[in-house]
């Protein structure tokens, strides 16, 4: 079964059609990352006009990549949500004209969902596990019981993991984003030279405002040459061990020894280092490329999700997110 998959949720294009929900055919993103850098963070007016600029042109270039005509395509799926809706409604307009056009099955999917099958791409891996879902607007532990059930066991309280490090990024004058930065800078800084906090919180939420200000309050205390990649790589050491100590946990308490990563975040390799070097569990992340956001993971949500009851109110297995949103309900958007 092959699936076109649309993904334009926050400052990424993306189109790319993936085989059986493994197999990558053509994977395409087109980053916004230069035209949003002035605003150090994402301006959504921006955004919206730039997927609308490239969105149609992209879905062209995906099938000549893959050497497909839209007649051999089997179903279309999109991002829903979370993101920003004034960018999810030019993917999903995208997506709804052409399974109009072509009569396609068009499925629906959640962001989030999404990323835990970036897991999916290029490998066997198949649920139950335990799953660290760390991104630029979440932060969750999630018990992934088959292809199509979850139950989220905690979330961050206040800021996502990869929100700390792009504010933090942006307090040592590193451009946006600031996760990605900041390992770069990281790698030439003492991981031990300061001992920042962690927050006092139950076993699977997360916290990360408390070390944040830690984090500011220091930096006014110290000289104006202190030594950034120092404070860069003691805040990479304290969020990535937090990280590893929560899914250790969670992965121990529902006796699991699957530990999959996901989400932007994922791509940081000191996290990665860390889990690899745990004997007792077995570590699955995606591939560096499909870490942060992509089409071809919405397109693998969408193979798997295939049979999946799209009418009902929200097919969202994250309904508890206010911002997430049913297919239902953005079918009746006015576009
Ligand atoms: O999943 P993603 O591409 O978009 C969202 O769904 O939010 O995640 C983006 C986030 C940003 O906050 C970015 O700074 C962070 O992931 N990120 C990283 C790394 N690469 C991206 N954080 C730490 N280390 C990285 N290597
Ligand atoms: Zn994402």
């Amino acid at each position: 079964m092959l699936v076109l998959g649309i993904e334009t949720s926050c400052d990424e294009t993306a189109v790319a059609i993936v085989e059986d929900g493994r197999k990558v055919i053509v994977n395409n993103v087109i980053s916004q990352i230069e035209l949003h850098k002035e605003f150090g963070g994402v301006k959504p007016s921006v955004a919206k006009l730039a997927h609308e600029e490239v969105i149609d042109a992209l879905v062209e270039k995906t099938l000549k990549d893959a050497k497909l005509s839209m007649s051999e395509i089997n179903a279309i799926a999109v991002t829903l949500g979370p993101g920003l809706i004034i960018s999810l409604l030019v993917g999903f307009k995208t997506a709804k004209e052409l399974a109009k056009k072509y009569n396609k099955h068009l499925i629906g999917v959640n962001h989030l969902f999404g990323h835990i099958c970036s897991n999916y791409l290029g490998s066997e891996l198949e649920p139950p596990f335990i799953c660290l879902l760390a991104s630029g607007g979440h932060t969750q532990i999630i018990n992934v019981k088959t292809f199509t059930e979850y139950e989220i066991l905690g979330s961050t309280l206040d800021d996502a993991c990869g929100e700390a490090f792009d504010k933090i990024g942006r307090l040592l004058g590193l451009p946006y984003p600031g996760g990605p930065n900041l390992e770069k800078l990281a790698k030439a800084g003492n991981p031990l030279a300061y001992k920042l906090p962690e927050a006092k919180v139950n076993p699977y939420d997360f916290s990360f405002s408390g070390l944040k200000t830690a984090v500011l309050r220091l930096v006014q205390k110290l000289p104006e040459n202190y030594n950034r990649a120092d404070l860069a790589s003691s805040f990479q050491e304290n969020i990535t061990n937090t990280l590893v100590k929560k899914i250790t946990c969670a992965a121990k308490e529902i006796d699991t020894n699957k530990i999959v990563i996901a989400g932007g975040v994922s791509a940081n390799k000191t996290l990665r280092k860390k889990l690899l070097s745990l004997n007792t569990f077995s570590i699955f992340m995606p591939d560096l490329k499909y870490c942060t956001d992509n089409a071809a993971m919405i397109a693998s949500a969408g193979y798997f999700l295939r049979d999946t009851n799209q009418e009902a109110e929200t097919m969202d297995v994250f309904a508890k997110d206010p911002s997430s949103i049913s297919l239902k309900a953005l079918s009746k958007a006015s576009l």
